[in-house]
């Protein structure tokens, strides 16, 4: 019997993505016949090793990027440009360093003609959830690095996107705020329940934040294992640390990365000089 059902909020169906490589005078495969399916309200951790092909995944759902082949669909249909539908965060937050906290974050609705009561109301709700209160007319030098990061989510987050896309948005923090960063991201994530695709290359990040992980192998990157997390939630650090289910999930993961890693750093050996 077909299914009826609705389809993933994010699906990519034997994606491949190519760039020419001027510098070297050739191309570059950066994904090749990449599936993935994402279901409404997952939160799903994109891990790999560097240059196999994350940020081209993130970019071809983003919009930003188009596929050499193969179909990017969100909510069934392909995908064609930017949309406010997807908030992306990158791993800079990319303030307007001249607005105020308050503006940064409704910059995209009121850019957009939303009106204020609502764009100010969302603003407010996220601000609070943030933990940026008392800063709204702050500018973004006087924030610490958290902070500012913060002031990104928030910006993706009022718009009420279906799909909110991050790029190792906690790489450049220092390893405690990274963990706070990380509480705070998933606590409002399970009141807003969006749609999530997390990028990063830290192991110990992604089975923290997310219901799967997916892994990919080296460049070009493919699917290599995905990964259902197990822990209830809310989750915590203190009490994953010692659990054994952890430290072999953990373990198995850091294998895996790392037999990636290596035949990632062979392939450059291999092409010689840039
Ligand atoms: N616009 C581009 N033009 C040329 N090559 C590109 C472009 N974007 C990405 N690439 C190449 O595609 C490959 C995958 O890049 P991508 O940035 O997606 O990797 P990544 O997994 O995000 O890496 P990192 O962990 O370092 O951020 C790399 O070899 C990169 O050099
Ligand atoms: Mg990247």
């Amino acid at each position: 019997m077909a299914n009826l059902g609705p389809p993933p909020k994010i699906e990519l169906r034997h994606v491949s993505k190519s760039f020419q490589d001027l510098k070297r005078g050739r191309e570059t495969v950066a994904v090749e016949k990449f599936s993935l399916a994402v279901q409404d309200g997952e939160f799903l951790c994109l891990l790999g090793p560097s240059g196999c092909g994350k940020s081209t995944i993130l970019n071809l759902v983003a919009g930003f990027e188009h596929p050499t082949k193969g179909e990017v669909l969100l909510d069934g249909e392909p995908i064609l440009r930017p949309g406010p539908d997807r908030g992306v965060v990158f791993q800079e937050p990319m303030l307007f360093p001249w607005l105020t906290v308050l503006d940064n974050i409704t910059f995209g609705p009121r850019m957009n003609g939303g009106r204020p009561e609502a764009y100010l109301s969302a603003a407010a709700r996220y601000i609070t959830l943030m933990g940026l209160s008392g800063f709204e007319r702050h500018r973004p030098y006087e924030l610490s690095g958290g902070m500012k990061q913060r002031v990104a989510i928030a910006r993706a987050w009022i718009t009420d996107p279906k799909v909110l896309l991050l790029d190792e948005p906690f790489g450049a923090l220092d390893a405690q705020t990274r963990l706070m960063m990380q509480e705070l991201l998933v606590r409002v994530w399970e009141q807003a329940r969006t749609t999530v695709v997390f990028v990063t290359h830290d192991v110990e990040e992604a089975i923290f934040l997310a219901d799967r992980v997916c892994l990919m192998t080296a460049r070009p990157g493919q699917l290599k294992e995905d990964l259902r997390i197990p822990f209830d939630r809310p989750r915590n650090y203190e009490d994953l640390v010692p659990d054994k289910r952890y430290v072999e999930l953990k373990r198995q993961v850091f294998h895996s990365i790392r037999e990636e890693t290596i035949k990632f750093m062979s392939q450059d050996a291999g092409a010689g000089p840039a």
